[in-house]
């Protein structure tokens, strides 16, 4: 048995089956992505907030800086309407921390806009390897377009339910989220509060029910991890925390910081910085939001909305107020560069399979 002979690794000629996984927001610069992907690994850009510009240049760097396959991540974006009472509710309940943070402008617009279908032209036009999904499905179009592109897609599921629709949609592989996953969850079908199933259950019933790989994401920082998806039928894994730390990783150094000192009961689900279930470590703003869980409006709006919080944060450097996204293993986290960690992961594995 080993992790590190794939068929869709081997198909797409990546040496190991370790996924970056795709962390929006400047977690995943080109410097992380194709760092990955020149360590054997598939390095995947997390393109949910860039705009075109930006998600055109983020792959031409990385092109220039690795000739291995990588992969980009789109959110598929969601409907919704929000009521003028609900956007005062919620804008009133936001105000003392952007006085606090002493933010000029205290009303911010509220979007819903979103880039989808040009990033979707900038992956068939750039010729992208690797296109991944989360927060829901992309058409049977989109789907269709990307495929006869000769692109390799892959959908997110946090249920065996959604597992089994990516697979009829005709993608390629399938992530499972477990929930012990950083950052946000997955989950399109049900409640996310129904969808909360731990990686251990989620793997071995999705795979008794789908014939595409699955591929575990959640709480997998090492061998360890890996070992067990592998020997529950996962063919890979994606980690998103052990790389949020290393080196090469644009996240900020306090966010850096927070996750290597953290333990394991730090870390919550909240809906307070973006109005999406996710997963981090617990601070202030989660705290003293989940009083107010009426005042907090449904994605992407609540997101929108603490936009201008969180990046005044970043720049006062107060934890307060960041979202500092991480997986339930934080005190698995090291600070070593991208290519140690696969290295690590991967030699380890080797040993751990002679022992058992
Ligand atoms: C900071 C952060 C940002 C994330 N952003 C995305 C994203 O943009 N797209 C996505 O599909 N998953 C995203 N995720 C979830 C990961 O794909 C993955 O499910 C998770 O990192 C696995 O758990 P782990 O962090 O314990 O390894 C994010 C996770 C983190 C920690």
């Amino acid at each position: 048995m080993t992790l590190f002979q794939s068929n869709w690794s081997k198909q797409l000629n990546i040496k190991y089956p370790i996924i970056l996984a795709p962390m929006a927001g400047g977690i995943t610069t080109s410097e992380l992505v194709s760092a990955v992907s020149n360590a054997g690994g598939l390095g995947m850009i997390g393109a949910g907030y860039l705009n075109p510009e930006q998600t055109r240049q983020i792959i031409r760097e990385i092109k220039e800086r690795t000739s291995n396959p990588f992969g980009i991540n789109l959110f598929v974006p969601e409907q919704g309407e929000v009521d003028e009472q609900s956007i005062v509710n919620a804008q009133t309940c936001l105000k003392k921390y952007r006085e606090e943070l002493h933010i000029q402008n205290q009303q911010p617009a509220l979007s819903n806009q979103n880039n989808f279908k040009e990033q979707i032209q900038i992956v068939l036009e750039e010729e992208v390897p690797v296109c991944t999904f989360t927060f829901g499905l992309p058409s049977e179009q989109i789907v269709k377009k990307l495929k006869n592109a000769g692109i390799f897609i892959m959908g997110t599921a946090t249920t065996v339910k959604e597992a089994q629709i990516i697979e009829k949609l005709g993608m390629d592989m399938i992530v499972a989220q477990g929930s012990e996953a950083g950052g946000h969850r997955g989950t399109f079908l049900e409640h996310p509060n129904k969808s909360l199933i731990g990686l251990m259950s989620l793997i071995p019933q999705i795979v008794d029910q789908v014939n595409i790989p699955v591929i575990a994401a959640g709480g997998i920082m090492d061998e360890r991890g890996a070992f067990a998806a592998r020997c529950l039928g996962a063919e890979g894994v994606q980690m998103g925390t052990a790389f949020l730390t290393c080196k090469e990783s644009g996240a900020h150094e306090v966010h850096k910081e927070s996750i290597l000192n953290a333990s394991e009961d730090e870390v919550v689900l909240t809906s307070a910085f973006s109005g999406k279930k996710a997963r981090g470590i617990n601070n202030r703003f989660i705290r003293e939001m989940e009083s107010a869980e009426r005042s907090i409006l449904p994605y992407p709006y609540q997101n929108t909305l603490t936009k201008d919080i969180r990046k005044a944060a970043g720049e006062q450097n107060n934890p307060d107020f960041m979202s500092m996204w991480s997986g339930q293993s934080p005190r698995l986290s090291k600070n070593i560069s991208a290519a140690e960690l696969i290295k690590q992961v991967v030699d380890g594995y080797e040993v751990l399979k002679e022992r058992v």
